[in-house]
């Protein structure tokens, strides 16, 4: 009896262990580091997989943005450049700036003198400024904003040869322009009317403070 006993002990410790799973807590971190090691170098590469999508996709818009709105303007002393950057910055659009070949001087502005370079410039519509700026390609461009100053109620005379230089076919073309205070005037219609193609809308007269929510209510009108 004590000898049949004694074999049973011994066999129960034998089989005891495998049937507790005792090996098991052993392999565990083992065969879990090795699971996850493969599992996070995955995620890493989807994660930059998806990263570098989405940045493919983010140039791709901005691209897409900066493709179909422009705003082109001439500005003497900074005052319509300064409303066109932000007129750019609420549209997300390219900016050109249209400088004279012959950039004016302080004397060249100078309305109280009837011999001035702007004011003989205005007096005869016929004049047309050399643009100095490098020619853009207005190519995929939707929409462009035109801003100037107004000169002695109209447009200044280097508009006339910046419109008259371009095709607007198939383009929304909205003018703008800053002032001491005289409205816009007939300036847009000239321009509409020397460019002879765009899709011409009126135009408005901004102070050089215009803040960016008026801007901003000013183009949702527009769509
Ligand atoms: C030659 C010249 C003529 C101007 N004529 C007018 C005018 O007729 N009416 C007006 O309100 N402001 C007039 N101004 C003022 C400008 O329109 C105004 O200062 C404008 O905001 C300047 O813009 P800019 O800094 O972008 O050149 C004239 C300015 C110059 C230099």
């Amino acid at each position: 009896m004590k000898r049949i006993f004694i074999i049973l002990i011994a066999a129960l410790m034998l089989i005891g262990p495998a049937a507790c799973g005792e090996s098991s807590p052993s392999n565990a971190p083992e065969s879990g580091s090795d699971a996850s090691a493969p599992e996070s170098a995955a995620t890493e590469s989807s994660k930059s997989a998806e990263s570098a999508s989405s940045e493919t996709a983010g140039s791709q818009e901005t691209q897409t943005e900066h493709k179909t709105v422009l705003v082109a303007v001439f500005s003497a002393t900074g005052t319509t450049k300064g409303v066109a950057e932000k007129i750019a910055a609420i549209e997300g659009a390219d900016l050109y700036e249209i400088k004279a070949k012959q950039a004016y001087t302080s004397a060249d502005l100078n309305w109280n003198d009837q011999n001035s370079r702007a004011t003989k410039e205005q007096n005869d519509k016929s004049v047309r400024p050399e643009i100095g700026s490098e020619r853009i390609s207005l190519e995929g461009y939707e929409k462009i904003y035109i801003g100037y100053p107004i000169w002695w109620g109209e447009e200044p005379r280097i508009m006339d040869t910046f419109v008259e230089s371009y095709s607007f076919e198939g383009i929304t073309v909205i003018p703008f322009c800053t002032s001491g205070s005289s409205g816009i005037g007939k300036s847009g219609k000239n321009l509409a009317d020397n460019a002879k193609s765009g899709n011409w809308l009126d135009g408005r007269r901004f102070p050089g403070s215009v803040s960016e929510s008026e801007l901003r209510n000013w183009i949702d009108g527009l769509k």
